[in-house]
């Protein structure tokens, strides 16, 4: 069932576990991210980075992917479709083509100029029935070409930014997107508890999941994270099984290199993981 992310989120907050944000690069991957939480009975939600769209062939053709496969595979969880770090520009593109949730990442912006854009986008998300989420201090790592320094994010802009109406804050606390360095010093529980404080009510995200020990996920959820980005971690899944499917010469006997046969190893690897992932943030049976 297509929703926005506001009713799952607020659920997740007040229940203490976190919603799943897994981000999509295929039709199979989607399929995956589906089948897994109509299982589960977990809510979902599906991330598109602006990358991932332009290899999908763009954000109208993701969304109508979405919405036909949750139709047809009669998905009763429900199921945020959301732009992952977009733009201003990709955000109101994402709006005209049927997402229903939208992250406007304005982080690298001054902080007037992200809270200004930002505000407009509440009203338009408020409008179009979306939700709506931000982000303070950039997360650390390399994303579609962004490299963001993993700052830790100033309560006050926290607070600034949660008075404008968001449903959603992404708060950098010393996460990083891909895999974490050797020597990384962790997240940053004080930052948290800080920006939780100033952000009130307001859901927090997590971002860069993959590789973050169970216990701090855990000690992230008690201190008001209720939505966490997972991207990589299917990615090495599902290259890993596809390597061993192949490794193992499957493609070369019983019409093996057909893709429907090729791709079902890597697709049933990156289910694991996300059942591994909701299992963990607490979402399952919570649809
Ligand atoms: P990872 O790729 O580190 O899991 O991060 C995903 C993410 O935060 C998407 O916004």
């Amino acid at each position: 069932m297509i929703a926005n992310a506001c009713e799952m989120s607020a659920k997740a907050r007040d229940g203490r576990y976190a919603v799943a944000q897994i981000n999509i690069n295929n039709l199979e991957w989607t399929k995956a991210v589906l089948e897994t939480a109509e299982e589960l009975k977990s809510p979902i939600i599906l991330g598109v980075s602006k990358s991932a769209a332009k290899y999908m062939a763009g954000f109208s053709t993701v969304a109508a992917m979405v919405r036909a496969m949750d139709a047809e595979l009669d998905i009763s969880v429900p199921v945020a479709l959301h732009l992952d770090h977009g733009t201003y520009e990709d955000a109101l593109a994402c709006v005209k083509t049927g997402f229903t949730s939208i992250m406007f990442d304005g982080s690298r912006l001054s902080i007037e100029e992200n809270l200004e854009k930002t505000k407009e986008l509440v009203k338009i998300a408020r409008e179009k029935g979306l939700s709506l989420e931000a982000e303070v201090g950039s997360i650390g790592g390399v994303e579609d070409g962004i490299v963001g320094m993993g700052e830790i994010a100033n309560p006050e802009h926290c607070a600034l930014m949660a008075a404008l109406g968001i449903d959603l804050l992404a708060a950098g606390i010393g996460n990083i997107h891909g895999i974490y360095p050797k020597d990384w010093k962790g997240l940053d529980f004080d930052a948290l508890a800080k920006i939780h404080e100033a952000a009130g009510a307001v859901p927090l995200v997590l971002h860069g999941g993959t590789g973050i020990p169970e216990e701090m996920i855990k000690k992230a959820i008690s201190l008001g994270v209720s939505k966490i980005n997972v991207n990589t971690e299917c990615q090495l899944s599902f290259a890993a099984a596809t390597r061993g499917y192949i490794e193992k010469g499957l493609d070369q006997t019983n019409k093996g290199y057909d893709p429907r046969k090729l791709l079902v190893p890597g697709a049933k690897a990156i289910k694991a993981t996300i059942k591994e992932k909701i299992q963990l943030f607490g979402s399952e049976c919570k649809a």
